[in-house]
């Protein structure tokens, strides 16, 4: 492909989508987020606003040095103080670009900035000129493009050109505009700014009507060949555009779009996850991409075709994002098919268990728990095997006393292997004193990884469900509990993770005695 047909990917998480966080990041967390965005194989890095904290200033300068491979960028707004803290800021870099910004549309010339365009144009040309000084990549905003009439930019950004700007960038600032009108803009400038040909046009969209993709994706076709985005679509109020959707839009419609991008697709899922949790921004499960059920299928129909033929119901496959594997969510609409074909995963023959009465418990479990985890299939397994229902934890009652002067203690009756025990223990509340009391009655501890809380039904009356994911000797066991008291919803999802590893122990020895005879 010509190199016109390449789209530049402009990552601002550490820009636009760090100044809309709730907690900043750390200059550890960024260096470690810079580095993962830089495996991605962006082509330019926005890692900060140096002028604006002392602390900006020297994680963009850290980035600037240890960071190799993307064009590293700061901002700066089109003042002299600014340029030159971003130019210092960048020194080390193996390139850099320093990008400054002005306000363009008639209502923030009015009320923020109180200058007319003429005004904003020549501290925008002073800028660019004085950034050319630093570096010779200089880029330069008109903060809300998608309000500013179409010929008042064609003015600014012929002059921001001559001044020595190699990309222009149109950001629709408040994620106003629909794909149409941005398209029209775009088309309107390549047809109209004499020197267009002299620089990248660029877009930055943020999400406030959920149009930040479609946004930026019409504006490529209609010329643009840079996108500003963040990844997980972090940044100010409703985000910015999401590199991932971007990236894999031009990735698996590059038959429609003619358009390709540098992204290094198989790093996607790492970056985000490492994004949401260190920026502490879950994503959504639904979300596009990364989201938890993106390659989740749920119905039974959709199971059985990506299980004939992947391509079914499943337009990529989870490990072109860097997935570890497409997920299965057993739920009571799933197939025998499915079944088998998941334990043949795990590592089962048919010959390892009675598929009649496996799918029975199977659906009974299933109606009971929503959804069926691959621990719970073989832990079916183990009890088909040796036709035992009962449980080898069995609770009793749970005993605790909390107040908001002392510490919080718990006292928990069980029957093990049908004997009565119980044990007592303390705690910060009567949750954590309730779980010390179960180890000490199982003699294991478990490595917490979830604790939700939630309400089922409505009002005072609904009960509390939780749900843990706790990990033993490294793997995950996830149990639910349900109860009108919170603490007794916790401990009965504690007691069925200690259930699910002692059959999951079970199931491994079977295996290994299997093994041996
Ligand atoms: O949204 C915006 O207009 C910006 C500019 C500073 C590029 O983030
Ligand atoms: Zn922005």
């Amino acid at each position: 492909m010509q190199d016109q047909d390449k789209v530049w990917i402009f990552d601002t998480t550490l820009r636009d989508g760090e100044q809309a966080l709730k907690a900043s990041l750390t200059e550890d967390d960024k260096i470690q987020l810079a580095h993962t965005i830089s495996r991605l194989n962006v082509d330019v890095m926005e890692v900060g606003f140096p002028v604006s904290s002392p602390a900006d200033f020297r994680s963009v300068q850290r980035i600037a040095t240890e960071v190799k491979g993307p064009i590293i960028c700061g901002l700066a707004r089109s003042v002299a103080k600014d340029i030159e803290a971003c130019g210092e800021a960048l020194r080390n870099a193996q390139q850099s670009r320093i990008h400054t910004f002005i306000a363009t549309s008639p209502l923030h010339l009015e009320h923020k900035l109180r200058m007319s365009l003429d005004d904003a144009t020549a501290m925008a040309v002073k800028s660019i000129k004085l950034a050319r000084n630093y570096t010779d990549d200089v880029e330069f905003s008109c903060e809300d493009a998608g309000r500013t009439p179409h010929w008042d930019l064609c003015r600014i950004v012929e002059q921001a050109i001559k001044a020595g700007a190699s990309t222009i960038n149109l950001p629709d600032t408040v994620g106003f505009v629909t794909p149409d009108e941005y398209a029209g803009m775009i088309r309107h400038l390549m047809n109209n700014v004499p020197n267009i040909d002299k620089a990248r046009l660029s877009v930055h969209c943020h999400n406030d009507l959920g149009l930040a993709v479609a946004n930026s994706i019409a504006a490529v076709q209609a010329g643009a060949r840079q996108i500003e985005c963040t990844i997980n679509g972090i940044g100010e109020r409703a985000g910015n555009c999401s590199l991932e959707e971007v990236a894999m839009i031009m990735k698996m419609r590059k038959d429609h779009l003619n358009v390709y991008t540098d992204i290094k697709s198989e790093e996607i899922y790492r970056a985000s996850r490492q994004v949401a949790k260190i920026c502490n921004m879950p994503v959504q499960p639904n979300k596009a991409i990364v989201g938890e059920n993106a390659f989740a299928h749920s119905s039974g129909i959709h199971q059985d075709g990506v299980l004939k033929a992947q391509n079914t119901y499943e337009i990529m496959s989870p490990e072109s994002v860097g997935v570890p594997s497409n997920q299965l969510n057993m739920t009571s609409r799933s197939g025998r098919h499915v079944i088998e074909h998941r334990l043949e995963e795990l590592g089962y023959q048919k010959s390892d268990y009675d598929m009649d009465s496996l799918y029975e418990s199977f659906i009974a479990l299933a109606d009971q728990k929503g959804t069926v985890y691959d621990y719970d299939l073989e832990a079916m397994i183990y009890f088909n095997q040796i036709n035992d229902k009962d449980e080898k934890y069995q609770l009793e009652f749970v005993n605790s006393v909390s107040n908001s002067q002392s510490v919080a203690s718990s006292t928990i009756g069980m029957l093990i292997d049908g004997e009565a025990k119980q044990e007592a223990a303390t705690g910060n509340g009567p949750v954590e004193a309730s779980f010390a009391a179960i180890e000490r009655l199982t003699g294991m501890s478990v490595e917490m990884i979830e604790y939700n809380l939630e309400a089922t039904g409505q009002g005072a009356s609904s009960l509390g469900q939780v749900n843990i994911i706790a990990k033993f000797n490294g793997r995950p066991y996830h149990g639910a509990g349900i109860a009108a008291d919170v603490v007794e919803a916790s401990v009965r999802a504690m007691v069925r993770v200690y259930n699910l590893i002692y059959r999951a122990q079970k199931v491994s020895d079977l295996k290994q005695q299997r093994k041996a005879g």
